[in-house]
């Protein structure tokens, strides 16, 4: 009797890493997006709800944020070597989110973009925590949601929805 066998086909990676110098780096970033945000208390409104704070859209642009865009660099191009794709990278746009209670980003995408980024500066306790769909729209109309992270019979973590961000 023939068993039942998988495989997986059109994975959507996802790439994840601590800096070693993020105590120091967040320190930094946190004071720069304290100024800016109190400096442009408005910001701009995208997909920022309730109380949110959308910095514009030009962060990439600016020099004190040089710091954390080249460690954004840095981990593209590890992206790419693991990947096996090797494209001239660019950096479209970058911003800030400054979100306190009752504060959340709307559900969106990233069109033209071959990888998409979240760094979290600071995350108070009981916060929110980072909600991932799958980008393709065809397996959103066949597959069940899924609510947590698990380690299925094959020994793969299963990529889903709710992300605790530490
Ligand atoms: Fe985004």
């Amino acid at each position: 009797m023939s068993q039942l066998q998988r495989k997986i086909l059109f994975l959507t990676p996802f790439y994840f890493k601590d800096l070693p110098n993020a105590k120091e780096l967040n320190k930094y970033l946190f004071k720069h997006i304290k100024a800016w945000k109190k400096a442009e208390p408005k910001g701009e409104v995208k997909t920022n709800s309730g109380f949110g704070w959308h910095s514009p859209t030009d962060m990439n642009q600016k020099k004190e944020y040089d710091p954390l865009t080249s460690e954004l660099f840095k981990m593209a191009e590890e992206c790419n070597k693991d990947y096996g794709v090797a494209p001239k990278l660019g950096l479209g746009n970058m911003w800030a989110n400054v979100s306190p209670t009752y504060s959340y980003n709307k559900t969106h995408t990233h069109p033209n973009s071959l990888w998409s980024g979240v760094y979290y500066v600071k995350v108070p306790k009981n916060s929110g925590k980072l909600f991932l769909e799958d980008p393709r729209p065809g397996p959103n109309t066949y597959m069940p949601r899924r609510l947590t992270i698990f380690q299925n019979n094959y020994g793969e973590y299963v990529l889903t929805h709710l992300l605790k961000v530490e």
